[in-house]
């Protein structure tokens, strides 16, 4: 059998995630190919739908989605499509098109945790320049530092830090596409840190605690990993993940001053190179045998 890994690394056969997830593939005895998403066709020139993907003569039983290169919207709409299509047409696509897109912006990731009752901190998203001002003033006045985030978030990047020292009104070059997505700050003191958990099948897999040199804790900013099995971190993971109805995924968490945890937000298409690096269980093989196990249910 050969599964298609959709990567945005296809010319580097996945990368060390597809590395990975090649030897939990073949430890089940699947081949796999790595494809760029991009390189699918929707064909609707016959009496039935189908789909070309490159080195597949016919559907895969299951797909495994690793990750979407960025493009204009009508790109990454089509690509999502893709994904959409493949799973109408019977393909156990992981994580599925409806998941990725409930997580693919911060903004319904936040709405969506809100909803469920999951503690979020107070999040805001418009795109009038003039209301994002004014709730900065707002919260700067009460003593509430914001974080301002790109709505498709990308390894710490791009992700800022509000002050009352913050000169306002904030230079228009540093909101990024027209869309202002402001949260409050959480203070987790002076030992700056964060968790990572990887939730499979509402299950927690690996936890780590994540070190930032500054209040940044992301891997890709080169915060330092140390494993963590603090039991109520995973708890709270596994309401995140219920909430986004979602396969897999990496709960980003803080905890307050006050002992409080805070989900920051979801990722579909998470990295796991830092947290396989503390832990012992093979993160791969996990999604992989979920995969396998939710295709023959
Ligand atoms: N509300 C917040 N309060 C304090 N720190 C925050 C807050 N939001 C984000 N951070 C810090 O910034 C880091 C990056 O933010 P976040 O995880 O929301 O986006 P991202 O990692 O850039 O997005 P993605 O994971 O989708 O690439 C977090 O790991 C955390 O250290
Ligand atoms: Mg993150």
């Amino acid at each position: 059998m050969r599964v298609p890994i959709f990567t945005d690394e296809a010319d580097q056969a996945g990368g060390w995630h597809g590395a990975s997830l090649q030897q939990a593939f073949a430890a089940r005895g699947i081949e796999v190919v790595f494809v760029a998403l991009q390189d699918c066709v929707i064909d609707l020139s016959d009496s039935r739908p189908k789909m070309g993907i490159p080195s597949f003569d016919c559907l895969p039983t299951m797909a495994f989605v690793r990750g979407i290169a960025a493009g204009s919207l009508q790109q990454v709409v089509t690509r999502l499509n893709v994904l959409h299509v493949l799973g109408m047409l019977g393909v156990q696509v992981y994580n599925d098109a409806k998941a990725i897109e409930r997580t693919v912006d911060k903004g319904m990731t936040s709405f969506l945790l809100k909803q469920a009752g999951v503690a979020t901190p107070a999040t805001w998203v418009c795109e009038s320049r003039h209301v994002a001002h004014s709730i900065i003033q707002q919260q700067i006045a009460s003593h509430h530092c914001l974080v301002m985030k790109p709505l498709f978030g990308s390894q710490g990047q791009g992700v800022r830090l509000l002050t009352a020292d913050s000169p306002l009104p904030v230079p228009k070059a540093l909101f990024v596409d027209g869309v202002y997505y402001l949260q409050s700050f959480i203070d987790a003191g002076d030992s700056y840190h964060d968790f990572r958990v990887f939730v499979v099948n509402d299950e927690v897999v690996a936890t780590m605690r994540r070190s930032g040199a500054g209040w940044l804790n992301n891997v890709a900013q080169g915060a330092r990993c140390v494993s963590e099995s603090d039991r109520s971190i995973g708890l709270l993971a596994i309401d995140a993940a219920k909430a986004l109805a979602i396969d897999y995924c990496g709960v980003d968490i803080m905890r307050d001053q006050s002992g409080k945890l805070w989900v920051l937000e979801v990722n579909s298409i998470p990295a796991w190179r830092g947290l396989q690096s503390v832990s012992d269980v093979n993160i791969a093989q996990v999604m992989v045998d979920d995969l396998i196990q939710k295709t023959h249910a």
